[in-house]
């Protein structure tokens, strides 16, 4: 595999006779010069888990919306790390707080007090108008927690029969890749060959409230947990959906779980995506940009001390990002500028020769798969022309964009996307895409 490599940049293999657990990091650290994209992408295929299937680039820095690779190439950052760096990167605020919390006090623990967990979790309840916080480390800690506290409350408040409880899911959702998560799954490729799952879980079809209903005449249910928009699999709520949720939730009281890890935090020109549907979850899950989960206190005091730990979760270096990241979206508007930008960003495909079809929130595009052309090709060209977009399931590119609050950074990639001589360029995947296939665009 390494043969490829220039022989400077070959580095050194644990032997497989060695009995030691560890080797001298010294005798890795043979590589000259800075590494080759090639380099890098076969160093990474030998030593981790192919978990992962990357756009082959390597990227060495970032700026705002931009990226750059380590051949010094510019790029458009259209993807935002899946919604985690919303703020864009290396935002000169998050980065101080990084660096001047980083030479004080990093992680305490949750064995004591630190003097920023409690600043922040009066800042972010504050501004979202819920009594408590419990800080996370990933989305899918938010999920599994979620679901571990919802099964708590049906015992104590709902009066389940213990070990009874239930959680439903909406088909079609993605919460990560845990045994509990992929155990709503309703993506073979998500669960296949990983059983036995967690039992308890049921999934109803999404969209529908009269399902929705049946599954709340169940006594042991105890929480429905949903996407305001769904992600990964590309669906908006109709009109009337996440409230009709919240009024039936309300009858039959059990919990409604917003699982905004994507949509959240400003990302869909709000703070909350479920703030267009102008309705308040009991739960609401957030990531990406900010692990954590929100509660009120009759959900929250039914787990006690003991009952649950993180050893990372609220560290006060965590805590002092967390306060400066939020202060970001607050003080550049980037909830306004999400709902700008993302107008723009829908209008100028529209004015493609195409069937495209748009509707509001995330910008979703789904391509008319052919034998020759996919999304994963058209995301190779539009890399080619310096824009980076990950397909997902095949047919659909998720354009995420940093909401950095200028219009006129903006408004470039959208013209690269449209401008006529791309399409003039031979019977190209991306002539195609920007063609008919652009079967739809959904948000
Ligand atoms: C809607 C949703 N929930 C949960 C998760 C899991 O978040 P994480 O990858 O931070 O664990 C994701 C990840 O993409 C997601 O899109």
């Amino acid at each position: 595999m390494f043969s490829k490599l220039a022989p400077l940049q070959r580095f050194a293999v644990l032997s497989c006779g060695t009995h030691s657990s560890v080797a001298s990091a010294t005798s890795f650290k043979t590589v000259q010069g800075p590494p080759t994209s090639d380099y890098i992408f076969e160093r990474e295929s030998k030593c981790g888990a192919h978990n992962y299937h990357p756009l082959p680039v390597a990227l060495e820095r970032g700026k705002c919306i931009y990226l750059w690779d380590v051949k010094g190439r510019k790029y458009f950052d259209f993807l935002s790390s899946y919604s985690a760096v919303n703020q864009g990167h290396c935002h000169p605020k998050i980065v101080n707080a990084l660096k001047s919390q980083g030479n004080k006090l990093t992680l305490t623990s949750r064995a004591f007090y630190n003097n920023v967990l409690g600043e922040y979790e009066e800042y972010i309840t504050k501004l979202f108008n819920y009594h408590k916080i419990l800080p996370m480390n990933t989305g899918m800690e938010a999920g599994e927690t979620a679901c571990k506290l919802a099964h708590r409350w049906g015992y104590t408040v709902k009066g389940i029969q213990k070990y009874k409880a239930k959680v439903i899911f909406a088909a079609g959702n993605f919460w990560g890749r845990t045994l509990s998560a992929i155990s709503s799954s309703t993506d073979l490729t998500s669960y296949d060959g990983f059983g036995p799952f967690m039992p308890g879980f049921d999934v109803i079809p999404c969209n529908d409230l009269p399902a929705l209903e049946r599954a709340f005449q169940n006594p042991n249910v105890a929480a429905f947990m949903v996407e305001p928009i769904q992600g990964e699999a590309g669906v908006v709520p109709d009109p009337g959906y996440l409230m009709g949720v919240r009024e039936l939730r309300t009858r039959h009281q059990d919990l409604y779980i917003a699982d905004e890890i994507q949509s959240g935090l400003a990302r869909t020109g709000r703070w909350l995506a479920v703030d267009h549907a102008n309705v308040r979850p009991d739960i609401v899950l957030l990531g990406k940009a900010l692990s954590g989960m929100l509660w009120d206190d009759g959900i929250m005091l039914s787990i006690k001390p003991g009952e649950h730990e993180s050893t990372y979760g609220g560290n006060p270096l965590g805590c002092r990002v967390a306060i400066a990241a939020l202060e970001v979206l607050e003080e550049e508007n980037l909830a306004e500028n999400t709902e700008k930008m993302g107008i723009l960003l829908r209008n100028e495909p529209m004015k493609l020769p195409s069937d495209v079809v748009t509707a509001e929130l995330l910008n979703i595009i789904v391509i008319n798969e052919t034998k020759d052309c996919d999304a994963w090709k058209v995301c190779l060209r539009l890399r080619d022309y310096g824009l980076l977009a990950k397909p997902t399931h095949g047919d659909i590119i998720r354009f995420h964009l940093c909401w950095w609050s200028r219009r006129m950074r903006f408004e470039s990639p959208v013209k690269s996307l449209t401008r006529p001589s791309y399409r003039s360029e031979g019977s190209s995947c991306f002539q195609w895409s920007l063609g008919a296939g652009w079967r739809q665009v959904v948000l």
